[in-house]
């Protein structure tokens, strides 16, 4: 799919106040860090649409972005950055669940996960809480440019493995993304251009 355009259009706390448009929408979450403002930033081909930091916490609010003036990319504020104050957190997670939950144009969720890493349990436990309210999700490993192919194979069957050892029958299916070299971004355009196909064809 070719970015024609990617335009900004609100942020805010409240599900019920995000656009009413009947469009498909896809949002990104992950814990705080994790990549998800520079992986839109990285697909849409612009690279100051969403604000992105090194200090994780940057983004706090529900962000729409519209693309091809047809569907909506949606940036959201990270979980599990301990210098939020605990009652910010609180709020982050209810609205962020509101979101999540009643949502009806999220069509999926992308879950950003840290391709360096071992399984994090804020993560599982997030992804413990979308299967249980049939919330639909893929798994997105982002960072892969910062480590070697043969470690990012190897810590993405123990990801798959701790999964199923947990609730999981098997790992949902994934993405490898880098917002540095561009890794991965066709297929996950790719992806949401069948999506957005099939979504056509159902209305
Ligand atoms: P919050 O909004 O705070 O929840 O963070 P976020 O998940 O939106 O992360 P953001 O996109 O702001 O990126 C956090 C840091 O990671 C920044 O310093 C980015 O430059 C860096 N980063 C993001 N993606 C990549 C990547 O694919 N590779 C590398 N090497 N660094 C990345
Ligand atoms: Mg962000």
């Amino acid at each position: 799919m070719k970015i024609k355009s990617a335009d900004f259009v609100t942020s805010n706390t409240d599900v019920s106040k995000c656009p009413k448009e009947q469009i498909p929408e896809y949002a990104f979450i992950g814990r705080s860090n994790v990549g998800k403002s520079s992986l839109i930033n990285m697909i849409t081909g612009r690279t100051k649409l969403a604000k992105t930091s090194g200090k994780p916490g940057k983004t706090q609010l529900i962000n729409h972005f519209k693309i091809n003036e047809d569907w909506f990319l949606v940036d959201l504020p990270g979980y599990g950055y301990a210098q939020v104050s605990k009652s910010k957190r609180q709020t982050f997670q209810e609205f962020i669940k509101d979101y999540l939950l009643l949502r009806q144009q999220l069509i999926c969720t992308f879950v950003l996960i840290d391709s360096r890493l071992e399984p994090q349990k804020i993560d599982l436990e997030f992804m413990e809480f979308l299967g249980e309210n049939n919330v639909p999700f893929y798994i997105v490993f982002t960072k892969s440019d910062k480590l070697k192919l043969s470690e990012l194979n190897r810590n993405i069957k123990v990801y798959s493995k701790t999964m199923t050892k947990s609730n999981w029958e098997s790992m949902p299916p994934y993405f490898v993304t880098s917002a540095v070299d561009t890794t991965g971004k066709e297929e996950l355009l790719d992806f949401i251009d069948k999506l957005n196909q099939q979504v056509a064809t159902q209305s």
